[in-house]
């Protein structure tokens, strides 16, 4: 019986192929120290098929790390597009724009050094984002969903990584502050009449978990209040 890896493997061989410049990315942030935490490319592959369909020009990602799936975005908003992305660490900030620059979406893209609590409210005011992906400390799950909300708009898709954890998640006695920020920001989503939002579980090369959809509505119109 092929195993779940066996099977992550013909989906991205024969689905999202091959790429010299995102094997060169996921080579630069491995090189440099960074964990192999970035979005696995079938899935990787998938938040840029959802940006191209809900036609996104402007995406927030909170949670750079070295650009990876950074990349997938800047490429589906195309070039007249604009990627904000949020990473904490100036380490892996550098990392990312030099992995950016080599995919020439550099000029798309911008990259913000700082805590995401700090970082999100000055973008308020901007134009609102059709596409937030939110993918960085987990125990600030429900502060990102909150701003994804504030700096979207009704129909702006938000997408939260990591919601499973090997199943973890099911246990509501659980210590793992990660895990307790999955469970918040699965029962926010639920609760906030702000999203209208499902899960879904993933079984790739980085194991079993699973990414939140939701997508904003009105609030007020919605007769969810
Ligand atoms: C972790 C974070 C991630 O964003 C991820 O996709 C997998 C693991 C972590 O911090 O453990
Ligand atoms: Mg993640």
């Amino acid at each position: 019986m092929p195993t779940h890896e066996a099977v992550d493997a013909f989906l991205t061989a024969t689905l999202v192929g091959e790429d010299p410049i995102l094997d060169a990315a996921l080579a630069a942030q491995h090189d440099a120290g960074l964990p192999p935490i970035e979005v696995a490319p079938v899935n990787a592959k998938f938040l840029h098929l959802l940006t191209r369909i809900a036609g996104a020009r402007r995406v927030l990602e909170i949670g750079t790390l070295g650009g990876y799936s950074t990349i997938w975005f800047a490429r589906a908003v195309g070039a007249r597009g604009r990627v904000v992305t949020i990473e904490a660490e100036e380490a892996n900030a550098a990392i990312a724009r030099d992995n950016l620059a080599r995919a020439g979406v550099a000029d798309r893209v911008e990259v913000r050094v700082g805590r995401g609590a700090d970082v999100l409210p000055t973008l308020a005011g901007t134009e609102p984002f059709d596409l937030v992906f939110i993918d960085a400390d987990k125990e600030s799950n429900t502060i990102y969903l909150d701003w994804a909300a504030r700096l979207g708009r009704p129909g702006t898709v938000v997408v939260l990584d990591n919601v499973v954890r090997g199943g973890e998640v099911a246990d509501a006695a659980t210590a793992d502050s990660k895990v307790r920020g999955a469970r918040a920001g699965l029962v926010m989503l639920g609760e906030d009449p702000r999203f209208d939002a499902t899960a879904l579980q993933t079984l790739d090369r980085k194991g079993w978990d699973g990414i939140a959809v939701a997508i904003v509505v009105d609030a007020t119109a919605s007769g969810r209040v």
